[in-house]
């Protein structure tokens, strides 16, 4: 039996990018597990996919810390909890709109990965479709990334390019893009757990 490294997918809404690495996890010489999918965001309908599927979910509802005092680290505090009590040994970002500090970040040295809609370093952000339609570039794409403090801004691991044709909108291009992304995504998430894996021999 191929070793599985125990995986969360962390969300703030849909969750294709989720459903796409779930997929992948299935298949089974694919070297990671899935043991939980956590949202910050009641409204994350990908969370009641999740739990459909079988799988292990956890709402962490930002907003009822936000009144409190250190809010982002009493989010993250409870948040680390949850990776601990299922042992997880990766995050995946995937469509999760919310910054994390250093300190979180520190925890999980080279240990989170992200997607993001843009050939970074173009395009940071979270307009990165709308800003290359307003740049009139005549590409853009999607990036996998290590997540360091600086935002979209850790090192790069997959890439593909998506041309911007004229008759673009903001709708097309997106669902262009996340075409891509849901193969770059778990590709990468293969070869980062393969690299993992081959460390702790
Ligand atoms: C994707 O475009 C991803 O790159 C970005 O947020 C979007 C999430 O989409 N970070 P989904 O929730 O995975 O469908």
């Amino acid at each position: 039996m191929t070793k599985k490294l125990n995986i969360a997918i962390l969300i703030s809404g849909t969750g294709s990018n989720m459903q796409a690495l779930v997929k992948a996890c299935k298949l089974p010489d694919f070297p990671a597990n899935v043991v939980v999918v956590i949202a910050n965001k009641s409204t994350a309908t990908g969370l009641t996919w999740a739990k459909e599927q079988g799988l292990n979910t956890v709402l962490i509802d930002s907003t009822k810390f936000a009144l409190q005092k250190n809010s982002r680290l009493a989010f993250e505090q409870e948040l680390q909890n949850v990776l601990q009590n299922f042992k997880v040994e990766l995050i995946c970002l995937a469509g999760f709109m919310r910054l994390l500090t250093g300190w979180f970040i520190e925890q999980w040295p080279q240990k989170i990965i992200n997607i993001h809609p843009s050939l970074l370093p173009n395009f940071k952000g979270a307009n990165a479709v709308f800003d290359a339609l307003q740049a009139k570039a005549s590409q853009t794409g999607c990036t996998t990334h290590f997540v360091v403090e600086e935002m979209d801004a850790g090192p790069i691991i997959l890439q593909q390019s998506v041309p911007i044709d004229k008759n673009d909108n903001l709708e097309s291009l997106k669902a262009k893009i996340l075409q891509q992304e849901h193969q770059i995504y778990p590709e990468t998430l293969k070869i980062v757990c393969n690299q993992i894996l081959a460390n702790i021999k």
